[in-house]
């Protein structure tokens, strides 16, 4: 069957060493900037310096303290110093955490109502001021997709919107601030990137050689970088990872093709009940749910095996060799590995997916609550 779809992403990538140099470009004497940042990274490792030295003369104030998982009571905090500044552009300086942030920022800003709406789908985005990125760690594509996960503490909940209103005008990729990464960092970015890639590939046969192709490349990208483990803080490794990522969840491979996502739904909720990190949760559901999915996945699967880990064997030898990429990079796959995790992980988990409208998942919506069930019942090794 040919494929049939719109492709838009309206994100200029500034990629290099020095790039920072170019926020200027887009912005006026006129701006009023606010930049948002995270826990205090950027303060040790040169990234914030930079930025103040390329905003020089310019009108700009500063947001800190945005966290792993970035949750609606901190950036509601964020949205009044927007309202009460008349702040009327946003610097995202971060990961996925602080640009999901501002992306509800940006949008909530704006808005007369709870930005809350936007998360439990009750209300779209209409506007959003002019947001822009300085990435510091790759992973989640945020930088230059629509795509925004929020937390909010009081209810256990993360939950997730998309909007047009929110790309990114810009992103500024420069893998030398990658250098005060943790080990832990690279393989959750790695991981993350890996699975984005599954869950627009692993699904149905397609007529488009380009798609899979290019999922293709990537893939075997990331597995080359798994294999160079040794070589990760090499700038030639971090700056693989950093395009790698980015063209993993920038929406073209999934454009027109059948996508899964279960892997990501089950995922958010044990990132929500147990502060599990959000390429870990991935690491523990997606090769169950590869199994249990295995005779609808099974075309798919093989190619995988074939055309990315070179080997021509059945689905199940495909899950292994995702598993052993995984744990290659420090990743466990049992979810009893993780701290927290408690006897009642269906009890919490079945409920919210239930209560998120995650009842009917995966490109064929068969992943049912009690097919989740399995599956997560299998992640308790
Ligand atoms: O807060 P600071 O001090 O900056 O520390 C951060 C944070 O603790 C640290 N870090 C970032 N850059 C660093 C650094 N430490 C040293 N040197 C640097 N250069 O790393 C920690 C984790 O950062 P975070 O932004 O949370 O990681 P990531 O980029 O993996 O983002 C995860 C979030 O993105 C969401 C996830 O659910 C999660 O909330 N996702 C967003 C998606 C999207 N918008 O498209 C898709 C993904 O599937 C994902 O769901
Ligand atoms: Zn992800």
């Amino acid at each position: 069957m040919s494929l049939t779809y719109d492709f838009y992403n309206p994100t200029t990538i500034h990629f290099g060493k020095g790039q920072v140099a170019s926020l200027p470009k887009h912005l006026t004497k006129e701006n009023k900037i606010l930049v948002v940042y995270g826990g205090g990274s950027i303060k040790n490792n040169g990234v914030y310096n930079e930025i103040a030295t390329a905003l020089e003369g310019y009108d700009w104030l500063e947001f800190s303290g945005v966290e792993a998982n970035p949750t609606y009571e901190t950036m509601n905090k964020a949205v009044e110093l927007v309202r009460k500044e008349k702040v009327d552009f946003v610097l995202a300086v971060g990961g996925g955490s602080v640009i999901d942030g501002c992306k509800y920022l940006v949008a909530a800003s704006l808005y007369d109502g709870d930005g809350w709406d936007f998360l439990d789908g009750s209300a779209e985005v209409e506007k959003a001021l002019p947001l822009g990125v300085v990435l510091t760690l790759p992973a989640t594509g945020s930088e230059s997709n629509m795509a925004s996960v929020l937390s909010r503490r009081e209810t256990d909940e993360k939950r997730f919107f998309f909007s047009p209103c929110v790309f990114p005008k810009f992103a500024v990729l420069d893998a030398s601030f990658m250098q005060t990464l943790s080990d832990r960092q690279l393989a959750n970015g790695l991981v993350d990137a890996f699975v984005h890639i599954c869950e627009q590939y692993l699904t149905l046969p397609n007529s488009s050689l380009v798609h899979d192709g290019y999922a293709e490349t990537l893939l075997k990208g990331l597995v080359k970088l798994a294999n160079d483990w040794e070589n990760r803080n090499e700038p030639l490794w971090q700056e693989n990872l950093m395009l790698l990522a980015n063209q993993a969840l920038n929406g073209f491979i999934g454009s027109g093709v059948a996508q899964d996502w279960a892997t990501h739904f089950i995922g958010h909720e044990l990132t929500a009940f147990y502060g599990i990190d959000h390429a870990q949760s991935l690491a523990v559901v997606q090769p169950q749910l590869l199994r249990v999915m295995s005779s609808e996945k099974n075309e798919k699967l093989e190619q995988l095996g074939r055309n990315v880990f070179g080997v021509s064997g059945d689905a199940e030898d495909t899950i292994v060799l995702l598993e052993n990429l995984y744990q290659s990079v420090g990743i466990s796959t049992n979810l009893n590995d993780y701290a927290n995790v408690d006897d009642k992980v269906l009890d919490n988990i079945i409920p919210a997916l239930e209560a998120h409208g995650m009842s009917a998942i995966g490109e064929n919506g068969t992943i049912t609550l009690e097919v989740s069930k399995q599956i997560l019942t299998m992640t308790q090794k």
